[in-house]
Formats: structure tokens, sequence, C-alpha cells
């Protein structure tokens, strides 16, 4: 039986995090079985806002297969592969970029938050402006049905079904299948400082390689209800991020309900209910800072070849692919 694929992938710029976990990783775990699973690295992407500096994406890439394979993510499972080394990728893009219009990019709602982020209003490098083409040719040249992700990374789905339909529809030859974008369980994941996403760019997130101390010092910290002034005033649980954790990591669901119909009434603090919450996050990550562990202890040659026969193993798919585009294109002139 043929089975269908998965890709999926993130970029090398820092270690993941629970946001990470609960949008992407915890279905690449889920299905690595079911499906045939590509993770990407994807330094080219990490590259477009990180030009300048190829050495901090140089360094995270050994950091983001251990957070994958921390996870329980199998190697002989899933096949990981360096963007980079994927020489089709770079060609498909180009071929992609003719399908696509500047305007259509341009309403791009993930983007247009990172241009404004990144300050790159004034002056915005192409490279960044069209990575979503270039991550639509990661999803297709694996030709790839299901891409588990974040909630930020669905107008980047919608964007690749549009490029592959018209791909089909004006070179013919059905080659590419319209990937599905698949979320987690928790589809954004508040930051520790109750904004809305957690993200490493703003500072409010918790690492899954965090330490003990570490996860509780963060914990502690949090942002709540802002509203509560004494522990015995009613508190809201909706869009707190300290319950928004409970719900999503604490194996103890009763005490979160437990605790949630306290806090309700104002009759727990909120230091109690952090602590249980660092506590419960601690015997969430303790599984995953062992495996962490084991792999990192396996040593960076261990790694690399992980790194290098996927990204072989990948690239058989890919030269495939593009023969056929190529075929489609009427370019395959010799
Ligand atoms: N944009 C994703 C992120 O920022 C990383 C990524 C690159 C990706 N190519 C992809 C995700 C293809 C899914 C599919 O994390």
């Amino acid at each position: 039986m043929i089975r269908k694929r998965i890709l999926t992938g993130d970029r090398p710029t820092g270690k993941l995090h629970l946001g990470h976990y609960v949008g992407s990783l915890a279905n690449r775990a889920k299905l690595q079985d079911e499906y045939e699973t590509y993770i990407l690295i994807a330094d080219v992407q990490a590259l477009t806002d990180n030009f300048a500096h190829p050495e901090k994406v140089r360094e995270n890439v050994r950091e983001v297969l251990l957070d994958n394979l921390a996870v329980g993510i199998d190697p002989e499972k899933a096949t990981f592969h360096i963007q980079s080394m994927i020489p089709e990728t770079a060609e498909l893009t180009v071929f992609f970029a003719n399908l696509v219009t500047v305007s259509r990019l341009e309403r791009n709602p993930t983007v247009k938050d990172e241009i404004a982020q990144r300050g790159f209003n004034k002056s915005l490098p192409l490279g960044f402006f069209m990575y979503p083409v270039s991550q639509a040719a990661d999803i297709a040249v694996v030709r790839a049905n299901l891409v588990p992700v974040g909630a930020d990374q669905i107008p980047h789905v919608e964007q690749t079904r549009e490029i592959v339909r018209e791909f089909n529809r004006v070179y013919g030859g059905n080659i590419f299948p319209e990937p599905e974008a698949l979320l987690g369980k928790v589809k954004r994941l508040a930051g520790t400082d109750g904004g809305a996403k957690m993200s490493k760019s703003l500072g409010n997130v918790i690492y899954l390689s965090d330490d003990a101390e570490e996860v509780k010092s963060k914990v502690m910290a949090m942002y709540t209800d802002p509203t509560r002034i004494h522990p015995n005033d009613p508190g809201h649980v909706e869009g707190n991020p300290v319950f928004e954790y409970h719900k999503a990591f604490n194996k103890n669901q009763a005490e979160v309900r437990d605790l949630e119909e306290r806090y309700q009434k104002g009759k727990v603090g909120d230091v109690e209910v952090k602590e249980r919450l660092a506590l419960a996050l601690n015997e969430f990550l303790d599984p995953i800072r062992e495996k962490r562990c084991e792999y990192e202890s396996k040593g960076p040659k261990y790694l690399d070849e992980i790194l290098l026969e996927g990204t072989k193993k990948a690239r058989q798919v890919t030269q495939e692919t593009l023969k056929m585009v190529r075929s489609a294109m009427k370019i395959d002139y010799f």
C-alpha cells in the first residue's frame, strides 16, 4: 500500500518550544507510522531574515534536529533533510514564482506580521517577501499530502494549494496533490507574557530543552488575570495563559478543573496555580529532556549521519518530481 506523505519543517533559528510542540511536533510524532514523513530543516528560509548571520543558522541545525528527536520522532521512520542541500527545491521555487502575483503575496497575513515585526516595512528583501513561494516548493517537491503546522502557517499552506492547482492547470500531468494543513490540538499557544503567540523573537517562550529551574522561574513570572488584585478576588480562566498551559500540558485534568473552579471563586491564589503548572510542565518535559540527552550523547557524527542519509533519501523523490516537472513544462530538452 502506498502511504500518503507528510512534509513539515522548522527554521533553524533557535531551539524549539512548547508552541512548536502543540502546533506541529505532537502530530509529527503521532503520525510517523501512518504517513511517509519528511521533516525539513529550513535553513534557506531561515537565511531570508538572517542572511547576515549564517553562523546562527548553522548552529541551530543540530539543535532543531535534536528537538525533533527528543519528542519521539524516530530517524528510522522520518526523513530529516536540509533545505539548502535539495537543489530541486530552488529550481521549483523559480518555476512557481511565475504562478503567483506580487499582490497575492502582499495579502499573506503571516508575512505581513513578520514584515512589521522585523522592521522590513521600509526596505523589504525580495527573498523574505517571496519565502512562501519557496515554502510551497518545499511541500510540493516531495508531493506531500499533509502539512502539520501551527495556525500561523495556514496562509502558507493555502498559498501552496493555489500554486500547485495553477501548476496542474497550466501544465497538466497532475503532478502535485493539493496539500492539506493539519492543526494541532491547541491552534496557537499564547506566550508566557499573555501575547497571542509564543515566539522566540518576542522572548515569551518555554523551550523544550529548558531545565526544571528555568521552567519554574518562567512560570512564576507568567502573565495571568490582570483584573485580579487579591487571591480571594474571583479570577478569569478564559484567556489566562496559565490555565491555557494547564489544559494543554497537565496530565491530571481533574486537578485542572478543580483549580479552575477555585480560581473563579477566588479560592486559590495565582502562586499555587503556577506552582502546580511548573510541576506539570516539568513532568511533561522530563521524558523529552531525557531523550534529548540520549541523542546528544551519541555525538555530532551520529546526528550528521541522520541528516546526510535523510537528505539523500529525500533527493530521490525530489529528483523524480523535477523530472516530471521538466517534462510537463516542456524543458526536458535532451
Ligand atoms: N515556515 C515554517 C516556520 O517558520 C518552516 C517551514 C519551512 C515549513 N518550510 C516549510 C513548515 C514547509 C511547513 C512546511 O516554522
